[in-house]
């Protein structure tokens, strides 16, 4: 019996490390999943995903520039999508219905508090941006039940505009850079500033040797914004690698009802030792 297909569909596609992830949960779960890179043209989003599950694929992963039309073209969202108005992963269930669901909070907050054992709980928490990555991160951080969140971004108007949305019981709040006050026990840079190699303008004073920096972002190098961090006292900076595992082992379990081990697939991303 031939594996069950999935695939991460993108534009561009080829430096992704989906494929690579998956066949390392395949493999360590034994569960007989294929999982390929597909490249949809920028004008057949629809198209590509149709053809994709017409000849027998199980599910996606959809990531830049596809995951707001995947919100729109899913039948049924899940509350995490629903909230972030972007969908990272796509499944059919058995009535033909294509569900949309949205792992990278969960998978964000999971990275945070089990594998670097970051309290979020009670704690005072500054988001920078108020894009796309920071909308799909937002319900799943609320919910880790943190005392304040405060929304900050270089276009003021849409961070108070993205804060205003938000209901939980819980102070969110969206200002401009220089209206952040006070320290925070976690900083998460959702802005795409370190893509320019650039960083936002922020006081030194928001940090304490208790701060924790989070990029969403990561790459060989430290990012600006974590070598920001860590310059201003910090003890810990932490990169978006682990985020990219947990959400794929997110997307995983919601396909296959198993949930892998991420440790290891993220020490052998580290090493380069599986980049293709
Ligand atoms: P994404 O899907 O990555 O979130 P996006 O929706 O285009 O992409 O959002 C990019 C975010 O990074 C925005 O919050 C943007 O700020 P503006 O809303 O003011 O445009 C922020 N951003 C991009 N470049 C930046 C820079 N050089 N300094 C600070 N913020 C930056």
């Amino acid at each position: 019996m031939s594996d069950d297909l999935y695939a991460v569909i993108g534009h561009p596609i080829s430096h992704s490390k989906s494929p690579r992830i998956h066949s390392l949960f395949a493999a360590q779960t034994g569960e007989p999943v294929e999982y390929t890179a597909i490249q949809a043209p920028l004008d057949d989003f629809e198209g590509t995903v149709q053809r994709f599950f017409e000849r027998g694929g199980k599910g996606l992963n959809v990531t830049v520039p596809f995951k707001e039309q995947a919100w729109k073209l899913a039948d049924q969202l899940t509350p995490a999508a629903e909230s972030a108005g972007a969908v990272n992963t796509l499944f059919r269930d058995a009535d033909g219905k294509l569900w949309g669901e949205n792992t990278d909070g969960t998978g964000l907050v999971r990275d945070l508090t089990v594998n670097h054992d970051v309290t979020i709980n009670g704690r005072r928490v500054l988001v920078l941006g108020a894009g796309g990555a920071v909308r799909g991160i937002l319900a799943p951080l609320l919910a880790a039940q943190p005392a304040e969140v405060v929304i900050a971004n270089r276009t003021a108007s849409k961070a108070e505009a993205l804060a205003a949305g938000f209901d939980a019981g819980i102070p969110v709040t969206g200002c401009g850079f220089a209206d952040v006050h006070g320290v925070f026990a976690l900083i998460i840079n959702g802005t795409s500033a370190s893509l320019q190699g650039d960083l936002p303008p922020l006081d030194p004073a928001i940090v304490d040797p208790a701060t924790v920096g989070y990029d969403m972002m990561y790459g060989a190098e430290v990012t600006p914004f974590n070598g920001w961090v860590l310059d201003q006292s910090a003890a810990r900076a932490i990169d978006g690698l682990g985020m990219l595992v947990e959400q794929a082992a997110e997307s995983f379990y919601c396909w296959r009802g198993v949930r892998p081990q991420t440790a290891t697939v993220m020490a052998a991303l580290r090493d380069g030792t599986s980049d293709t």
